[in-house]
């Protein structure tokens, strides 16, 4: 069996971040969609309510043998812990490939037996971020179109300048 992990902050998860997890479908049998549990980075969301909005996601998308889940520590422990081989991540621009060469790098060293697998969103969501839907939903902006549907009223309420 095929198993990945597809981890990130996810605060929150874009559509860009749904069609990665969707062409990862496609190659796994298995697929952990696994938010970083790191109070350190400083989330808008809780980790409950971000894997809590990914729950939302999958069954409102009827996504198969995807599973959302938290995870804290080092990722390559938690793809050894859920027997997974593989990591996903997305590339948006060529500005995403020195990070995630890093990380691929030092996730390597520390467990040659991963592999990370690459997938492109498409291109009208290449611009996409977390950071941005942050940015633009406080100043009250439209989220349709950039987060998935069934996330939006909750993302706007919670981001919203009071
Ligand atoms: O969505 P992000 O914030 O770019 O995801 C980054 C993530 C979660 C993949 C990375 O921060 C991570 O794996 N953190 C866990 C700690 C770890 O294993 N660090 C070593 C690789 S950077």
């Amino acid at each position: 069996m095929r198993i990945c992990v597809y981890p990130g902050s996810f605060d929150p998860f874009t559509l860009g971040h749904l069609d990665v997890l969707k062409k990862a479908i496609t190659l796994f049998d298995k697929v952990y969609v696994s938010v970083l549990n790191n109070s350190a980075k400083n989330p808008v969301f809780t980790v409950e309510e971000r894997v809590r909005m990914i729950e939302q996601i999958v069954e409102s998308e009827g996504l198969e043998n995807v599973k959302p889940s938290s995870f804290g520590g080092l990722l390559v422990d938690y793809v050894d812990r859920v027997g997974a081989g593989y990591i996903i991540r997305g590339l948006r621009a060529i500005t995403d490939f020195e990070y995630e060469f890093q990380i691929d790098a030092m996730n390597s060293r520390m467990n040659p037996s991963v592999n990370t697998v690459y997938f492109m969103a498409k291109p009208e969501h290449s611009f996409l971020s977390s950071s941005m839907i942050r940015e633009i939903a406080s100043f009250n902006a439209d989220l349709k179109g950039l987060v998935p549907d069934c996330t939006i009223d909750f993302v706007a309420e919670r981001l919203r300048k009071k």
